[in-house]
């Protein structure tokens, strides 16, 4: 039975008090097994204040808690982690222990347990198979994987409880979709298999998963395998350079630009980081220099610099090959950032379904560190600076700038209101840069070559080489490595063309966030100017190719499914929103009656006005993009005159699937 409290004995059985101190906790008391969890993590208690024996010499006149014990507040996530991961939830008295370990009232660590998608606050399976059943995935077979787990377990848990599925958003590995990440109570780390089929099925159940469970990351790169190999910047070494050997990687000419960093000097580097003109890689293409300069002028001590690896935006998996790839790049690029904008500390949020990245980035911080290159004194040239690997825990919104923020320090991931930027009030209220992984592995270049040879890469306003996430029907998915200013029609010739049918519907740009394009685009340039001129974006990178007998209508309607669940329900605009433009659609799929489809189509312009314009953050600006740009092209026309055949009476649509089960 749950330990949860039932209302009834919430009201009849007195709670209980902390030992000495004012947090109100309900009865549950943690078994032995979370205990350890938890204090696997934290250390052994080492006062009766926060959970341990009473020490009267100390106790009796010490209070061990205020500010230093809640400045341990930022290891909220990983200690549920660590629950999570033992147990396979966490219950009230694991919950109950982690507030008083932390100081943190149990009703805000409830509040960020039930925030994630991968922390469960109720009793769950052992082995829980997130089978992602978004854009890439679904037009690859995910939903005939689903029905076949659906026909061996039910909508629940197998009979003996060990495992059970979830449709999962996107899981970044839509060049081998589709996916399924297995997330396992008691093992080191999880696993991925992709691309997964329904002859996977018995063994996901019996979990006798037969190798390989995970393809290395220069198969994700179709480029390693041509002529344009040597054209590579970004993705030089990946699949060349062994990923898990500080050695190697300095071989390869490793730590030279941290070394040519420190030669140059901060300043002189920040210089060189805005002639080159980098653009934030993340989907908002600010200028890094800029931010650089603006944290590097911040009085206010100490500086933090955080990466943002939590990639979630459909259809993108570029950061994830980069991270399993060239982990050790990563870390020198965030060294370089950090010594360039007078940072002493970093933080790594990487995204909680990336268990080889994880790994890979786990050891190469380990053995660089190891080597000095992090902690005091690196290179003996006076400079301190450390950083640590931080899991997502199935959340989109973490990967806006400021929920990352919150997330960090422990608080549900809602993003905060702008001004103050980052830059200024950023992690812990001090000035914080904060970039995408892209973006920092391109650092590495411009301080070995400089700011203007990079910077002659490219166009005037896009510089210098850009990565693309090409999936759907194209003949080779994967990543692509290109300098901006490349057609559209390029990128599909690299990838070998459309594959299906071979004729073009759309084109997904940019992510979910993103924009459907058509054949007229197909000779636009992907650079920030290019796209802005056709009223599209780069975002994320995103290349998704539908050939004409994908169901659109069914991926728009994941796409809205997608952004109702992660939502954080802030504020009112994205939260019923978000509801009502997914209902909306629903409609729009059913036979039209009275102009019913004209009263829809007002309905989604008028929501995609209010989300745009008074949303709190860029989930809910673009909560809408997609659909108002494929509605806007007439992409749809023909699924709804197809419905209106159909005729009244038709009954409910049947692509609607899922959408309660999603995450
Ligand atoms: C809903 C949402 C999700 C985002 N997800 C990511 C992400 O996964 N990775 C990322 O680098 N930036 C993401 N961003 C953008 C970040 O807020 C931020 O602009 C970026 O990390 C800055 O790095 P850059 O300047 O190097 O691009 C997201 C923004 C929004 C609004
Ligand atoms: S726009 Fe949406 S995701 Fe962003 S803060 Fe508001 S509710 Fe949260
Ligand atoms: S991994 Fe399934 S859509 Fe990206």
């Amino acid at each position: 039975m749950s330990e949860r409290w039932t209302q009834s004995e919430a009201v009849t059985r007195p709670r209980q008090r902390a030992p000495d101190l004012d947090l109100r906790l309900s009865n549950a008391t943690p078994t032995d097994a979370e205990r350890a969890a938890v204090d696997g993590l934290l250390g052994l208690p080492d006062s009766r204040w926060i959970g341990g024996d009473r020490d009267d010499a100390v106790d009796a006149r010490t209070a061990r808690t205020g500010a230093a014990a809640r400045a341990r507040r930022t290891e909220l996530l990983p200690v549920l982690h660590a629950v999570q991961k033992a147990i396979g939830w966490v219950s009230w008295g694991a919950l109950n222990y982690v507030s008083l370990r932390l100081t943190v009232p149990p009703a805000e660590a409830y509040g960020v347990a039930s925030f994630y998608a991968m922390l469960s606050t109720e009793p769950q399976a052992g082995r829980v198979l997130h089978v992602c059943d978004d854009v890439a995935c679904r037009i690859a077979g995910s939903e005939q994987i689903k029905e076949a787990l659906r026909t061996q377990l039910g909508d629940h848990p197998s009979p003996d409880g060990a495992c059970a599925f979830v449709g999962s958003p996107c899981l970044g590995l839509c060049e081998r979709a589709p996916a399924v990440m297995v997330q396992r109570t008691g093992r080191q780390s999880d696993v991925v298999v992709a691309p997964a089929s329904t002859d996977h099925v018995p063994g996901l159940l019996a979990m006798e998963l037969s190798a390989p469970e995970y393809a290395e990351p220069v198969e994700s790169i179709p480029q390693a395998a041509g002529p344009d190999l040597a054209k590579l910047r970004l993705l030089r070494r990946i699949g060349v350079t062994d990923p898990t050997s500080l050695d190697a990687y300095r071989e390869a000419g490793g730590y030279t630009a941290l070394v040519r960093a420190m030669d140059l000097g901060a300043d002189a580097v920040r210089d060189e980081v805005t002639a080159s003109k980098l653009m934030g890689r993340g989907g908002a293409a600010f200028p890094t220099g800029r931010k650089w300069s603006a944290v590097a002028e911040q009085p206010a001590q100490p500086h933090y610099l955080v990466c943002n690896a939590d990639e979630s935006e459909p259809g993108t998996f570029k950061d994830r090959v980069l991270m399993e790839g060239d982990p050790f790049a990563l870390v020198e690029a965030m060294t370089v950032a950090a010594y360039a904008t007078g940072c002493s500390y970093g933080y790594l949020y990487i995204r909680g379904e990336y268990p080889l990245a994880t790994t890979r980035l786990d050891s190469a911080i380990h053995q660089v560190r190891e080597a000095g290159l992090l902690g005091e004194d690196i290179l003996g040239r006076g400079f301190t600076f450390d950083l640590e690997l931080r899991r997502g825990a199935g959340a989109y919104i973490c990967g806006e700038e400021t929920a990352l923020i919150n997330s960090i320090e422990g608080f549900r991931g809602e993003p905060r209101n702008k001004p103050p930027f980052p830059v200024a009030v950023g992690l812990f209220g001090k000035p914080t840069v904060i970039n995408n992984v892209e973006t920092l592995l391109n650092v590495l270049d411009i301080v070995v070559g400089g700011g203007a040879a990079y910077a002659a890469i490219g166009t005037p306003d896009s510089t210098g080489m850009k990565l693309f996430c090409l999936c759907g029907y194209v003949a080779k998915p994967g990543v692509y490595e290109v300098p901006f200013g490349a057609t559209l029609r390029e990128l599909l010739d690299l990838a070998g063309g459309i594959a299906g049918s071979g004729r073009l519907q759309a084109i997904m740009l940019g992510g979910a966030a993103g924009t459907f394009v058509t054949e007229d685009a197909l000779d636009t340039p992907l650079t920030f100017e290019g796209t802005r001129a056709i009223s599209a974006s780069l975002g994320s990178g995103v290349i998704f190719v539908l050939d004409d007998t994908v169901d659109l209508l069914d991926i728009l309607t994941r796409i809205a499914a997608f952004f109702r669940d992660e939502s954080c329900g802030q504020c009112v605009p994205c939260r019923v929103g978000t509801v009502r433009q997914e209902e909306a659609l629903v409609r729009l799929g059913r036979p039209s009656t009275n102009g019913g489809r004209d009263v829809d189509q007002a309905l989604l312009a008028d929501l995609a006005a209010v989300m745009g314009n008074a949303s709190i953050c860029g989930l809910g600006h673009t909560a809408a993009t997609a659909l108002t740009s494929a509605l806007k092209a007439g992409l749809l026309d023909s699924a709804f005159a197809g419905a209106d055949a159909v005729g009244v009476g038709a009954g409910e649509p049947t692509r609607i699937t899922g959408v309660e089960e999603n995450r």
